[in-house]
């Protein structure tokens, strides 16, 4: 039982009515993101442009706490842009360095898309990425004239370890893996898969949209080369918010493949040369001006973690989740936990396969529990180890019990996206 002083900040929030399961999709609004962005919107109305004063610099000044929370040096990471954009500058980069392409990293930032005969170049990611994964990599298959491999799934929600080991090597140069998968929640070893492309070669990058803020993780130590991540889910920073990226010290002699202005070295960023000279480490990979009043959801967002420390914030998402896959095991014998058991196999929501999924989770809506739908048939429930209790998860199996029993759920005309 973690230290009572340390538990999550149950007040933290400005809850939207009901019972919220869906922070895996967008964490609800904090006190504190709320007041850092009020404080940059009066900076903006008081100061005008001389509020650059303080905003220059901001994403840098969020490093520490963020550093905290994936495990990793100020210099190595860097909040900017979104997974999909961030997920190019680092393929732009990386995407061919080292013994793939016979290019050291760092001669030539591996960017120049020739790729020496009889070099390897090919990408590979996993039949269950989240689609802009897969679009981005398609994109650098097709871009460069490689082949994009995808890891298989023999059940349709998770992957097998003999399966990753299969894939991680041949001809494949860069690979991106997801921490924690966005369907199913099966959570992956960082270190182990990291180890393992490292021997081999294969510069490998992780997408962390589902493990940020749910637990604790160790990208420098466990020797990750790169990864991204989303700040809107888990951080609670808001829609849109700015997400970040991890470059680990090692590869820091890279020059960006894609450049920006606000990649360059901060110290002469307004002498505005014509040349790029690059910033050290993780901020190099930022393109354009930062949106700062988003920034300033993340920033304050960040605090609460600060307050609360990422391992409390695990313990208890542990215990929340355990409860639910109880309650669900007792109460819902309809539904199958796909998720897998094990603590160290998985993240911070519960998937839970039903064929009427989707009604199921508009049903859920319309009476005040806030589930997420994945086709073709996965309801994900996050209980948040910040703002939801034991009692929450109750109220949502027990509605689910009662729509299973009334088939009142089959009411619902799915019409329209569902988010
Ligand atoms: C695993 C994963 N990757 C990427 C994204 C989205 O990327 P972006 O932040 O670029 O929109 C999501 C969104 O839910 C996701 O779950």
């Amino acid at each position: 039982m973690p230290d009572p002083a340390h538990l999550p900040r149950l007040d933290a929030f400005l809850l939207p009515k009901g019972v919220y399961l869906d922070g895996n999709s967008l964490g609800p609004l904090s006190y504190g993101a709320q007041a850092a962005i009020e404080r940059r919107m009066r900076q903006w109305q008081y100061h005008g442009v001389a509020g650059w004063d303080d905003w220059f610099g901001l994403a840098e000044r969020l490093s520490g706490a963020l550093g905290k929370l994936v495990g990793a040096y100020p210099d190595e990471v860097i909040a900017t842009g979104s997974i999909t954009v961030n997920l190019h500058a680092l393929l732009a980069t990386f995407h061919g360095i080292g013994d793939a392409f016979g290019v050291p990293a760092g001669a030539d930032g591996g960017n120049t898309g020739a790729r020496p005969a009889g070099t390897r170049g090919g990408l590979l990611a996993t039949e269950l990425d989240f689609p802009t994964d897969l679009h981005a990599l398609q994109s650098w298959a097709e871009l460069r004239g490689v082949p994009l491999r995808l890891v298989p799934s023999r059940d349709g929600h998770t992957l097998h370890d003999d399966d990753l080991d299969a894939a991680l090597g041949g001809d494949v140069a860069f690979a991106l893996l997801p921490t924690v998968l966005y369907r199913s929640g099966q959570l992956l070893d960082v270190r182990r898969w990291s180890a393992v492309a490292r021997e081999r070669g294969v510069v490998l990058a992780w997408d962390a949209a589902h493990s940020i803020g749910a637990l604790p993780h160790h990208l420098h130590d466990d020797g990750a080369d790169l990864a991204v991540w989303c700040s809107y889910k888990y951080l609670n920073a808001g829609p849109g918010a700015p997400g970040g990226l991890f470059v680990h010290r090692r590869h820091h002699d890279a020059i960006p493949g894609l450049r920006g202005w606000w990649g360059h070295d901060k110290a002469t960023q307004f002498a505005m040369a014509p040349s790029f000279t690059k910033a050290a480490g993780a901020g190099a990979f930022q393109l354009g001006t930062p949106p700062i009043l988003a920034l300033a959801g993340l920033e304050g967002a960040l605090a609460v973690f600060e307050d609360v420390g990422i391992q409390a914030v695990r313990e208890r998402s542990l215990a929340l989740t355990d409860h639910l896959m109880a309650q669900a095991d007792a109460e819902l014998p309809e539904m199958t936990v796909v998720t897998p058991r094990a603590p160290e196999r998985r993240g911070g929501h519960v998937a839970l396969a039903h064929p009427e999924a989707l009604r199921l989770s508009l049903a859920l809506r319309r009476r005040g529990v806030i589930p997420d739908f994945r086709p073709p048939d996965l309801l994900r429930l996050a209980p948040v180890a910040l703002y939801n209790t034991e009692a929450d998860v109750d109220r949502a199996v027990a509605t689910l019990r009662e729509l299973l029993d009334t088939g009142a759920h089959l009411d619902e005309a799915p019409g329209g996206p569902v988010h």
